[in-house]
C-alpha cells in the first residue's frame, strides 16, 4: 500500500452507507436476511452466522436447516425467526428475505448441494461463504445466477475456487482476488491479517481495521452474518462487503481492548456481541 486501483475507507465513509434506522422504519423495510448454514452435525457456525446479522441490526432474521442446527439457533437467538427443512423443499416455504447468507457449516454432500441450488436459484443478492464455496467448486454452475453473488473466501478457499496453490494466492492476493471477481461474475470478499473487497470495474478496497486476535474459529461465520444484514438492509455486494469487514474489524479490536486495539484473546462470539458498539462508533 498505496497501490494503483486500491482504496481504504475511513470510519467516516463506512458511516455515510451504513443502513440506517429511519423514523418511519419497520423491520421488513429495514431488511430480512434468510440464514441457511449449520447441519444436523455442524451447528456451531449456524450460531454464530445468525448472531453476526442479529447484531448487525437486521430487521429480521429468518433462519432455515436441519433439526439440529435449527434447535440451537433458537436456543441462542430468540430474535431470529426459524424452520426446519429438508432439501427436497429447500427453502420455498421460509418467507420472503431481501438476501441470504450461504454455507457455513451446511456440509457438502448431496443433500447439501440439493439446498444451495434452492437458495442459489432465487432472485435476490446471495452470499456465499465456507461449505458453500467447497460446493461452488464442485459445481460452478451454481454460481451463475442473475441477481448479485458475493463469495467471502479466504485464500485457501479461494484457491480451491480458482484451481491456484493456495501459496499463489498468499503471494498475490490483489491479483487473484480481482481475477476471481472477473472470471466468476461476482463480488469478493478475502479474508486474511488484511481484507480486500474487489468488483470488475471498481478500485479494490482493503480493509485493515482487524486484528490477530480475529485468527480463531467462527470469526469468520460471524462476518458473513455482518455482511449478509447489509446486503438485505439495501447495500450492494461491494458497500455490504466492506462496510461488514470494517466494522467486523473494529469490534473484534474493541473486544480485545479497546478501539486502538488491545492484547486480550477473543471468542468468534465477542466480535458479534461488540457489533453495535463498533457500529456506534
Ligand atoms: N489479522 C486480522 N484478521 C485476521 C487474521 C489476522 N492475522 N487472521 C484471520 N483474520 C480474520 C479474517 O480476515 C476473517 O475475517 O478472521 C476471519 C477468519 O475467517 P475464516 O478464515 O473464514 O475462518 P472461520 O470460518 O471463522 O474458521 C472456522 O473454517 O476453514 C474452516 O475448518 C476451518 O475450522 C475452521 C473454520
Ligand atoms: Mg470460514
Amino acid at each position: 500500500l498505496p497501490a494503483p486501483g486500491v482504496v481504504t475507507l475511513t470510519g467516516p465513509d463506512v458511516a455515510e452507507r451504513m443502513p440506517r434506522a429511519e423514523p418511519e422504519s419497520n423491520k421488513y423495510r429495514r431488511g430480512v436476511v434468510g440464514v441457511v448454514a449449520g447441519s444436523d452435525r455442524f451447528t456451531g457456525a449456524a450460531v454464530l452466522a445468525v448472531g453476526g446479522a442479529v447484531r448487525a441490526g437486521a430487521g429480521l432474521v429468518r433462519f432455515a436447516s436441519a433439526a439440529e442446527a435449527v434447535q440451537q439457533v433458537r436456543a441462542k437467538w430468540p430474535e431470529a425467526v426459524t424452520k426446519i427443512i429438508t432439501p427436497e423443499e429447500g427453502v420455498r416455504e421460509v418467507g420472503r428475505v431481501q438476501a441470504w447468507v450461504l454455507g457455513p457449516g451446511m456440509g457438502t454432500d448431496d443433500d447439501a448441494h440439493a439446498l444451495a441450488r434452492s437458495v442459489l436459484d432465487s432472485d435476490v443478492p446471495v452470499l456465499v461463504d465456507a461449505d458453500g464455496l467447497t460446493l461452488a467448486t464442485r459445481d460452478r454452475s451454481l454460481l451463475r445466477r442473475s441477481a448479485p453473488t458475493l463469495i467471502t473466501p479466504h485464500a485457501g478457499e479461494l484457491g480451491r475456487l480458482l484451481g491456484v496453490p493456495v501459496e499463489e494466492i498468499e503471494e498475490r492476493r490483489l491479483h487473484h482476488a480481482r481475477l476471481a471477481a472477473a472470471e466468476l461474475g461476482v463480488t469478493v470478499l478475502l479474508k486474511g491479517s488484511t481484507t480486500l473487497v474487489a468488483e470488475e470495474g471498481r478500485p479494490v478496497r482493503v480493509n485493515l481495521t482487524g486484528t490477530p486476535w480475529l485468527a480463531t474459529g467462527g470469526t469468520g461465520d460471524v462476518l458473513a452474518g455482518i455482511a449478509g444484514a447489509f446486503l438485505a438492509g439495501g447495500l450492494s455486494c461491494y458497500e455490504a462487503a466492506s462496510c461488514a469487514a470494517f466494522v467486523h474489524g473494529l469490534a473484534a479490536r474493541m473486544a480485545a481492548g479497546g478501539p486502538e486495539g488491545g492484547q486480550a484473546p477473543i471468542a468468534a462470539l465477542d466480535v458479534a456481541l461488540e457489533l453495535p458498539s463498533a457500529i456506534r462508533t
